[in-house]
């Protein structure tokens, strides 16, 4: 069976596909239009899904997206009933369906249309059905086979697929469970807003995902936090991790204040002063500038009234900015583990898996097992929007795949079997009686390997499990020589051995590298195979990456790669962080050593490095360890102020255009002073 699952119409489009329960590539749609969190459509990125997958688009199965207008209309129509009910005796005024334009910033799907009503009858009756008949008009109003069809340039009869609204946070969920090393965990999704809810927790086990509880429109934590990142005079989409950085040079003075903005209730719930907020109220237009997403303001003029005016864009950064960024985050994490300890009372359990936006917030993350009683936490890598195209393929798969759980269990020797005798048929028609024993006799040592596994909890062995992000494009050393000859740069090329070594003594040298290998990474984080890797002992690569290349606000911290059987060495805490989405507190004896990876409170948001998962860069790390007895590398993502380069031509168009010393792609080493500006 394979699945083609689709982010669509909302910043961060993606695609991936999984075949057979196992994923076979997914990758965002910026990567390659070069758009920052592309909200269109994700044409490219379904062109490389099913290029990686060798099929074409006749071949897939299901499709789903991460969104169900249909979900919880009924507590849509509800509040956009209510909302209308007020304006009409608060204001007198004529009902033009403002209540629905409110509820486009909620629903992607209606975002870019701006439902508009001309047919309101100015005293609200008959309202209700107004709103409900136009809320379901406009679920249908995205015609998924048409935009596929159309995107990849086929006749739509070619598609013989069935198309599937997977709600957005189930598809959250599903991306924290089905892909993680849990037979059974506890689940998190916690949002700004998807399908109306902004927070849902469930239990997953084997093959399928109970939902417990959710917080419900307007009531979100990931609006608070954009709300106060725009307030902060940081206005683009992403930007809450601007904050999340800012954050450790303030103090939380202001925190009284934020738990009157967000105040939490019983059994893990919690509810905004909406009087802080305009969305609710008067909407908050979400275009897309370019292909961008850009959020209008979501904070009120409440804000200004407690906390005085708003920082403009580009101002210096006061106290009070870096206090109003502390206060945020510490009622964040208050309110991320008031959830979790409710979740873990609810389940008992002590796995979790975590998705959702707000699970880009590495600090929280690295805090959980600290304040909660979870022992081992799975955050999907591409935990935001993106990741969702993942969850869809996987709560459709665990929903039309397998009708029973004893299935489930075995999944992948039980499709070789299928495999076998579908071979034999054909093995049969060309009359090989030879090879058609030999498939019997495989088929029978699979059926015993298969109730062998099934007596020892096979479902940990055979369940894919998405440890690192690895699921891009990758190219070979022939594609990269060739756009090296185009660009008439000289390189050298290395072997296996030579080429890590190399770069292991650029860096302790001090050189900036551009780290180029094997396939592009899903998610936000650079993790060794798109990244610009310096050595963390020198205190002034932080300005030196910013100067020559990141221009980032000298703030925002650069972040640690290390060999992780060191992990216990350097930092607080040992739990895996292979994506990067946990930050740890260094050990204070170690900050000095790793001074350019070292945040102003003594934290790194670490990435954690095994040889099963990524090979060559754990060789490049572990050749730095042997030169420097530091087994740490910094490690930022390959860009200046865009996406994360993609193909080996971006990568030499962003290495030309700044001030890298060196760059390596795959075996092939380019280095600055080798050539002429
Ligand atoms: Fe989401």
């Amino acid at each position: 069976m394979i699945i083609l699952g689709i982010n669509a119409y909302h910043g961060d489009a993606a695609a991936a596909i999984v075949r057979d329960g196992e994923l076979v590539a997914a990758a965002e749609e910026e990567r390659f239009n070069r758009i920052k969190h592309c909200a269109g459509f994700p044409t490219e990125a379904v062109r490389y899904c099913l290029r990686e997958a060798g099929i074409g688009i006749e071949d897939i199965d299901h499709v789903g997206i991460s969104r169900d207008p249909s979900a919880h209309l009924h507590k849509k129509v509800l509040f956009a009933a209510t909302r209308a009910a007020k304006q009409v005796r608060g204001k007198g005024e004529r009902v033009k369906g403002k209540d629905v334009e409110v509820l486009a910033v909620t629903e992607d799907e209606l975002i870019s249309q701006r439902v508009r009503d001309q047919n309101g009858n100015g005293n609200g009756k008959g309202l209700f059905s107004q709103i409900r008949n136009r809320l379901a008009n406009a679920a249908k109003v995205r015609d998924l086979p048409e935009e596929l069809s159309k995107g990849l340039g086929v006749s739509r009869e070619k598609l013989r697929a069935r198309f599937h609204n997977v709600e957005h946070h189930r598809a959250h969920l599903a991306s924290s469970f089905f892909v993680s090393p849990f037979e059974r965990a506890a689940l998190l999704s916690i949002d700004g807003f998807g399908d109306f809810i902004s927070t849902m927790w469930a239990v997953g086990e084997g093959n399928s995902i109970k939902v417990l509880g959710q917080v419900e429109y307007p009531h979100s934590t990931g609006i608070v936090y954009t709300a106060t990142t725009q307030f902060l005079g940081f206005p683009h989409y992403g930007d809450e991790g601007k904050v999340m950085g800012l954050a450790p040079y303030g103090q939380p003075r202001y925190i009284e204040e934020f738990r009157d903005i967000i105040r939490t209730e019983e059994q893990g719930h919690f509810r905004l002063n909406l009087d802080y907020f305009r969305h609710h109220a008067e909407g908050v237009d979400m275009t897309w500038d370019r292909g961008s997403p850009v959020i209008g303001r979501i904070f009120s003029d409440e804000y200004a009234q407690v906390f005085g005016p708003p920082r403009a864009k580009d101002a210096p950064l006061t106290d009070r900015d870096r206090d109003i960024a502390a206060s945020l985050q510490l009622r964040l994490e208050e309110v991320g583990f008031h959830i979790l300890n409710h979740l873990h009372e609810q389940t008992g359990l002590t796995d979790l898996g975590l998705s959702g936006g707000v699970a880009y917030n590495s600090v929280m993350n690295g805090k959980i097992l600290l304040h909660t009683p979870f022992r081992r936490v799975y955050v999907q890598p591409a935990a935001g929007d993106s990741g969702t195209a993942i969850g869809a393929c996987y709560q459709i798969y665990h929903e039309f795949r397998v009708p029973s759980s004893k299935q489930f269990r075995v999944p992948s020797f039980e499709f070789r079997v299928e495999e076998s005798h579908s071979q034999r048929d054909t093995e049969a028609q060309r009359n090989s009686r030879q090879k058609e024993r030999e498939l019997e006799t495989r088929n029978s040592k699979l059926e015993t390997l298969v109730a062998e596994l099934e007596t020892r909890n096979p479902e940990l062995e055979t369940r894919f499990f998405m440890e690192g992000a690895y699921t891009g494009p990758e190219f070979s050393d022939e594609e990269v020589r060739n756009e090296l000859g185009a660009s008439k740069l000289s390189f050298e090329g290395y072997s296996d051995e030579e080429v890590t070594r190399q770069a292991a003594r650029d860096l302790a040298d001090g050189a900036v590298v551009g780290w180029f290998q094997g396939r592009m990474e899903f998610g936000p984080r650079a993790l060794g195979n798109r990244s610009i890797v310096v050595d963390p002992r020198r205190a002034n690569m932080k300005e030196i990456l910013n100067e020559r290349i990141k221009k980032r606000e000298p703030f925002r911290p650069f972040a640690p790669s290390i060999l992780e059987e060191h992990v216990g060495d350097y930092f607080e805490q040992t739990h895996p962080a292979p994506t990067m989405l946990m930050v740890y507190q260094i050990k204070s004896e170690r900050r000095a050593e790793i001074p350019a990876v070292t945040h102003v409170d003594g934290s790194g948001r670490l990435q954690t490095v095994t040889r099963e998962v990524n090979p060559r860069y754990y060789q490049l790390i572990e050749d730095f360890y042997q030169l420097t007895g530091v087994p740490v590398v910094l490690n930022t993502s390959f860009n200046e102020n865009e996406p994360i380069v993609c193909t080996p031509r971006d990568a030499i168009d962003c290495f030309l255009k700044t001030k890298m010393d060196v760059l390596y792609l795959g075996n092939n080493c380019v280095r600055r002073n080798s050539f002429e500006f």
